[in-house]
């Protein structure tokens, strides 16, 4: 017995469930997630392996912009190998990531296999606190997410990309609910103690030229503290 399995690299990903999932059923195929979304790429690998599925195929799927990069899945996927050891199923990979479902069946067509051997989860470049200033939390709660969320987090994280501001400056962070959901989409920035809604791709970006950059909170779309 085999699997295919399509796996989600970012939030977008996640919001595009149902359109991974219409690729996949034709195939027979399963859906899973890098990150932010049920299933994470280890249970649904683990829940295969457990049902004897003697070869897994992976395919990396990035319908947005925010995608980690490739190496990633092989990171997460090696890992699982790693740890599987002894009872494992074999791991194929597709060699890149596909940015459209329509090219699936070329991605199958040109994969590799896992060997245990990829580098780990974890680096010396990421065992340090960053050093930014502000933190910004956008909410992907179900109020926000339904109201516009994933436009106002794409539009908010290009933003700090085209303003040059990094983690170093300004860790963007997904979070789920963050109460004031009449609001929706909410951000705040932290340690400011700022709050946001009604937060539109437009309103987003003022946000990262205005406060983020300039220092000065959007007026605006200010929430009362
Ligand atoms: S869902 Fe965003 S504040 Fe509740």
């Amino acid at each position: 017995m085999t699997a295919l399995v399509l796996v989600g690299m970012s939030v977008t990903d996640v919001d595009r469930r149902d359109d991974l999932l219409a690729a996949a059923a034709p195939r027979g195929a399963t859906v899973a997630f890098l990150q932010m979304g049920d299933p994470s790429l280890s249970l649904e690998l683990t829940r295969l392996g457990d049902l004897g599925v003697s070869a897994i195929t992976l395919v990396g799927v990035d319908l947005g912009p925010l995608a980690p990069a490739h190496s990633w899945l092989r990171r997460v996927a090696g890992h699982w190998f790693r740890e599987r050891a002894g009872r494992r199923p074999a791991l194929d990979i597709a060699t890149r990531l596909i940015t459209s479902l329509d090219d699936l069946d070329a991605a199958l067509s040109d994969c590799k296999p896992i060997s245990g051997t990829e580098p780990g989860l974890t680096s010396a470049a990421w065992e340090d606190v960053s050093g930014h200033r502000r933190q910004v939390l956008i909410c992907r709660g179900p109020r926000c997410t339904a109201r516009g969320g994933e436009e106002t987090m794409r539009a908010l994280v290009l933003g700090l990309m085209e303003a040059g501001l990094g983690d170093n400056d300004v860790l963007a962070t997904h979070t789920g609910c963050q109460f004031p959901c009449n609001q929706a989409p909410v951000v705040s920035v932290q340690p400011d103690d700022v709050w946001y809604g009604d937060v539109d791709p437009a309103a987003a970006r003022a946000i990262v030229t205005g406060h983020l950059v300039g220092g000065s909170p959007l007026e605006s779309h200010r929430l009362p503290r």
